[in-house]
This record gives C-alpha cells, sequence and structure tokens, in this order.
C-alpha cells in the first residue's frame, strides 16, 4: 500500500483535500546536495551508476516533500541504447558527433534490446522503489519519438530544430521510419520500467511546440498515441507537451490520464481545451520561483483557484531552473501542501 496515494489518485480522477505537488526536474541542480554528486560524478555516471541514481532520485523527497517521486535519468538513454552515442558536454549540453542526416544512417539503427541494453534503469528502478518504501510513487519516463529524433538530428539543443524539422520535410519517409523505431524502442522501454516497478510514466514532448498544430499532427502525435495505446492498461501515461496547447483536445481523448501544460496558457483555456474531464498538471513559470515567497504563496493559491484541486496535478510549467534558492522550492511545494479553497 502507498502511503502517500495523492498522486495517484488524482491520475485516478479521485477527489482528494488538496492536488499532490511535485517539480519537473526536480532532482537538480538547485539542491546542493546534487551539486556535490555532480562534483564527483559525470553526468552519464550518475544516471548509470543505481546507488547514485537512487540517491538522486529520493533527494527531493526527503529534502523538499513532494508527493511524488520522479527517476534520475535522461530521455537520452534512448538514443543511447540505439547506439547514437550522446555525450553530455559541460557548457553545451546534449552532444552527438555524428547526427542522423540520411535514409542510410536510418537503416543502421536498430531497435535494442532495452532490458539487455538499459539494465541499469531497470536496477535503479529496483533500488529506488525499495529505498522509498511506498512513501510516495515513483515516476518512470521517456523523451517523445519527435523530441528524441530532434536531438538525433540536430546532434544538440536547438532554439528551432530547423535541421531536425528540415529533415522531416525534405526525407519523410526516413524521418518516420526513424521515428517509427524511436517509437518501438520507447514503448519496450516504458513497459520494462512498468515491470520493474514504476507506479506512472510521463513522456516529455519537450519540442513538440516548434511544430505547427498540422505538422503536430503528422511528426508527433501519432506516435505518442501509439505510446498511450501500448501502456495505458499497464500504468497511468502523462503527457507533457511544451507549447502543445493547440493539441489538448485530442490529447484529452488519447487515453493518457493526465496532460501536463505549460505557463503560457491560463487554467482556463487549458481546462476548456482539453473539455474539462481530465487530470491536468502545471504550469507555474519557473522563474517565478525567483520572485518573493509571499508571492510565490499568492500564485500558487491563485493557480489552484483556477484549475481547481480536483483532477489536478500542482506543479511547475517546465523543469526547475539552476539558480533557484532551495527555500523558493520549498515553499512552493508547502504553499500547494498548505491549500485551502
Ligand atoms: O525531473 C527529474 O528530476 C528527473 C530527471 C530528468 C533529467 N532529464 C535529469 C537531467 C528528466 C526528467 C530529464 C528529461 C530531459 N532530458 C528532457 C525533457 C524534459 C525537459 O526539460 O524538457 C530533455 C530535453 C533532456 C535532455 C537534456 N538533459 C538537456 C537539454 C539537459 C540540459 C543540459 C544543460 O547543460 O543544462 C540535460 C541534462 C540534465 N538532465 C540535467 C539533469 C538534472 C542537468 C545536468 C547535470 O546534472 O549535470
Amino acid at each position: 500500500m502507498m502511503k502517500n496515494d495523492l498522486f495517484l489518485r488524482a491520475l485516478k480522477g479521485e477527489s482528494v483535500d488538496r492536488p499532490p505537488v511535485w517539480m519537473m526536474r526536480q532532482a537538480g541542480r538547485y539542491l546542493p546536495d546534487f551539486m556535490k554528486l555532480k562534483a564527483k560524478y559525470d553526468f552519464f555516471t550518475r544516471c548509470r551508476t543505481p546507488e547514485l541514481a537512487t540517491e538522486i532520485t529520493v533527494m527531493p523527497i526527503h529534502q523538499i516533500g513532494t508527493d511524488a517521486a520522479i527517476l534520475f535519468s535522461d530521455i537520452l538513454v534512448v538514443p543511447q541504447a540505439m547506439d547514437l552515442p550522446f555525450e553530455m558536454k559541460a557548457d553545451i549540453g546534449p552532444w552527438l558527433q555524428k547526427p542522423i542526416s540520411s535514409a542510410a544512417d536510418v537503416n543502421k539503427i536498430r531497435v535494442p534490446n532495452v532490458e539487455e541494453k538499459l539494465d541499469y534503469v531497470m536496477e535503479a528502478i529496483k533500488m529506488t522503489k525499495s529505498e522509498l518504501d511506498n512513501e510516495v510513487p515513483l515516476i518512470g519516463f521517456a523523451g517523445s519519438p519527435w523530441t528524441i529524433m530532434c536531438y538525433s538530428v540536430e546532434g544538440h539543443g536547438s532554439k528551432t530544430f530547423n535541421k531536425a524539422k528540415g529533415f522531416c520535410f525534405s526525407q519523410p519517409e526516413a524521418a518516420h521510419q526513424l521515428l517509427q523505431k524511436i517509437t518501438d524502442t520507447t514503448i519496450m522501454y516504458l513497459k520494462a520500467k512498468v515491470r520493474s516497478g514504476v507506479d506512472a510514466v510521463q513522456i516529455f514532448d519537450s519540442w513538440g511546440g516548434v511544430l505547427s498544430p498540422a505538422d503536430y499532427q503528422v511528426f508527433s502525435w501519432p506516435y505518442i498515441q501509439q505510446i498511450i495505446d501500448a501502456l495505458k492498461e499497464e500504468a497511468p501515461v502523462i503527457v507533457f507537451g511544451k507549447g502543445c496547447w493547440f493539441a489538448l483536445e485530442e490529447m484529452a481523448t488519447s487515453g493518457a490520464s493526465a496532460l501536463g501544460v505549460d505557463w503560457t496558457i491560463t487554467p482556463e483555456n487549458a481546462r476548456a481545451f482539453s473539455n474539462r474531464n481530465i487530470t491536468l498538471q502545471g504550469n507555474f513559470d519557473p522563474s517565478r520561483l525567483l520572485s518573493p515567497i509571499p508571492e510565490i504563496e499568492r500564485g500558487v493559491k491563485d493557480m489552484i483557484d483556477r484549475f481547481g484541486k480536483d483532477k489536478y496535478i500542482a506543479n511547475l510549467g517546465h523543469g526547475i531552473l539552476p539558480n533557484i534558492p532551495v527555500e523558493n522550492a520549498q515553499a512552493f511545494v508547502n504553499a500547494v501542501k498548505n491549500y485551502k479553497s
């Protein structure tokens, strides 16, 4: 039995006394103890060592008191398992020496045996579940196929992902082949994560918003729908599409248990576009955690009043920023926990 099951109840749409709260990227650089481990071990070593991944995953549970844990890992472990050797460079971020640029490159990509290639993730899940001792649920995650393709074609981060878009528009057949291979891998990966013990999964479509609404329906959404169809009987699925408010109506009938929204949409519009029936998650502007604490408290109250306390999971609209004072992150979480209508 889960001791704190608020998050799972909100995913089922049950009525709760107050909404659950967690923060995207909650195990991150704003935590001093995280920085100590970051100084000692490089990024993918932290991901690949189950003891380190476990220690980092439970940090925000013990130190900040969020209602759910999210496994410390990265969306890029999936393309790594497909033999795309991503590195994490200090001042650049994700880096792939030889990005995908042709149909021949796509042909070479294999759908791997994920249990073998990503066994360290499964080990980290088992260790984290045991460490959490059913205190709070554990979220597993993956990037959306489109978002993984963005990094695989671009080779690094970008504001526009024009190379990835160009690949789709000039070589659509190869693009769809690549998206399907990523989708097949992701489905097996998330199913293995559920078997290893995660209580819910979140799909991060961090770059869905660089596509037009029409192109989103061609290059991103159908692949996310395949993942939902394959996973929904096994675990609740949350879809977070950054900048994807235009797709909320379709997402709301997809079989997902909840939809994540960023801070550029009002709670009222998010409810209206999703037809008022599905659990929503979000959407505090991460930079707003730089405000004085009383303002954060007022902002949280206003956000919950407007989304409503039911069918709602309080979160940020995207990952927490490295320069947020710990006290401010703590104030955000406390304000949700102290919510009264
Ligand atoms: O939410 C959590 O606390 C769980 C851990 C998590 C990380 N990455 C750890 C991480 C999650 C859910 C992710 C997902 C992820 N990774 C996404 C989707 C979510 C989003 O933010 O849009 C994306 C696009 C990536 C790829 C990636 N990994 C980027 C763009 C970066 C930033 C590079 C930089 O220089 O800041 C990373 C690195 C990364 N992943 C960090 C963390 C805590 C920071 C670097 C570090 O710790 O060394």
